[in-house]
């Protein structure tokens, strides 16, 4: 076999409320995951040893050694395999990893946990090495918060960092989404510790003037009102239900994305939030006609640097078949 290529969703949170800084340094979440037609491919080759080359969409922008997440997958996955001891005789050699991006980096769409996803399911198929779903979401979980979902795809509530996930049933009707891509990038971290600090301020903490008094975020909870309205299939209902904790926090580090907001909520959108961390902003529309009347609005009101149309759910990390 000579090279196994694996393509992967960006991911939306269609709900993402965040509680108190753990004592690790991440944040108990719940969330509502979405994965979404925007897909980077990543290609697996044997090679003598472990490298990376990303191409596309903001590949300046991506760690191109060992500290590339994809490549952290790659050795995930090797530490997970049974040793020579069991009598596999099978090489779990070197790697070289082709990453070609469509997904923008540092956008809040997750691009870097889904070129992680992609590693392991392309590394599983090029090593034969028959890791099952769960055994992959396994070393996913231990790759980084939004990995396992990549694997999964569709639409799943997440909870812990976000690795503890349980697929939503709902109908099969696809959502129109319209993502505005801003001229500039939101580091996570960052984020959070911008939400943290904009709580301690609400609550009179270090530094704070706010007035609610409340010592602790709340713990997360998972919005009923948003899962009623994904079981209808409804996208009004799901457009009024759309909800991000890190959205205040992203607009505190990028101002300039409340016009984007405003824009696309005037040009008709039936709801609008900021994507995870952001700085993409993410708008529904009511059918795919509308969905292009908006894209097209919206990158004519010069308030993103540019716009895409996609829809979800999609499934996770899958093998693309070679071409015949
Ligand atoms: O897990 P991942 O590397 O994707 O997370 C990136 C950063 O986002 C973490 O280092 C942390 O600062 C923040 N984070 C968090 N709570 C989560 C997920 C991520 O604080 N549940």
């Amino acid at each position: 076999m000579t090279g196994v290529t694996v393509r992967v969703p960006a991911k939306l949170n269609l709900q993402l409320a965040v509680g108190p800084p753990r004592a690790d340094g991440y944040h108990d979440l719940v969330t509502v995951f979405h994965a979404v037609s925007l897909f980077d491919e990543v290609t697996a080759e044997p090679a003598g040893r472990d490298g990376v080359t990303v191409t596309g969409e903001g590949a300046d922008r991506v760690p191109a050694g060992q500290d590339n997440l994809a490549l952290r997958a790659v050795t995930a996955l090797r530490a997970a395999m049974p040793g020579p001891a069991t009598g596999y005789v099978i090489d779990y050699g070197g790697v070289h990893l082709t990453i070609a991006k469509r997904i923008p980096v540092a956008a809040g769409l997750a691009g870097g946990s889904a070129d992680a996803a992609a590693a392991l399911v392309a590394c599983n198929e090029l090593w034969a090495a028959g890791r099952s779903q769960q055994q992959l979401l396994e070393v996913a979980a231990r790759v980084g918060s939004d990995v396992a979902f990549a694997l999964l795809g569709g639409t799943a509530v997440g909870r812990g960092r976000g690795e503890r996930l349980t697929p939503a049933l709902a109908p099969a009707t696809p959502y129109h989404w319209v993502l505005a891509f801003a001229d500039g990038h939101l580091s996570t971290p960052e984020v959070y510790a911008a939400l943290d600090r904009l709580r301690a301020a609400d609550a009179g903490g270090p530094g704070g003037t706010g007035n609610r008094r409340q010592a602790r975020a709340p713990e997360p909870g998972l919005d009923a009102a948003l899962m009623t309205a994904l079981r209808s299939g409804d996208a009004r209902r799901v457009g009024r239900a759309l909800s991000n904790d890190l959205q205040s926090a992203a607009l505190s580090l990028f101002p300039s994305l409340r016009k984007t907001l405003a824009a696309g909520l005037e040009l008709g959108a039936l709801g609008a939030l900021v994507a995870g961390s952001g700085p993409t902003c993410v708008f529904l529309a009511a059918s795919a006609d509308r969905a292009l009347d908006l894209a097209v609005s919206m990158s004519g009101a010069g308030v993103c640097r540019s716009v895409a149309r996609v829809t979800g759910p999609v499934p996770g990390a899958a093998v693309v078949p070679p071409a015949k």
